[in-house]
């Protein structure tokens, strides 16, 4: 699925990460452009129980990174961002398939 060289797209996926984590405060603000996302994520083929797994990675991912620092509070709040950002995505993306089979 990925065209792009994984170095951008991994680029690409710390920077939204970067702007959600460092905005925490300002959720609602992202909730459009998430759901934008979820349209971009609809057309190129994610299906959502992929959703989680890409979850469940990137928390292993980041629990491998912080090895001690990682702990359960840390995990909770991770996943809470987390199916945050995959429940607007996944709202976006249900819509836009809605709104295509309603005209
Ligand atoms: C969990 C939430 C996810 C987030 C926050 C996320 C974020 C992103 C971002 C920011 C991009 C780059 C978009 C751009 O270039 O403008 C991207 C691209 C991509 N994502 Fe995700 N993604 C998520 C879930 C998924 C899932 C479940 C899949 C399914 C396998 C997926 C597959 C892809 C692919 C294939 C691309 C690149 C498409 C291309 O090469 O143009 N993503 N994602």
């Amino acid at each position: 699925m990925f065209r792009n060289d994984m170095t951008v797209q991994r680029q690409h996926f710390a920077a939204t990460l970067a702007l959600l984590v460092r905005n925490l405060p300002l959720q609602d603000i992202f909730t459009e452009p998430l759901m934008d996302l979820g349209v971009y994520h609809l057309r190129i083929g994610a299906k959502p129980e992929q959703y989680p797994v890409v979850r469940d990675c990137l928390l292993a991912s980041i629990a491998e990174c912080l090895g001690e620092k990682w702990n359960k509070q840390v995990e909770t709040d991770w996943t809470d961002l987390m199916d945050h950002v995959i429940a607007a995505m996944l709202r976006g993306a249900m819509l836009h398939a809605l709104q295509a089979i309603s005209r």
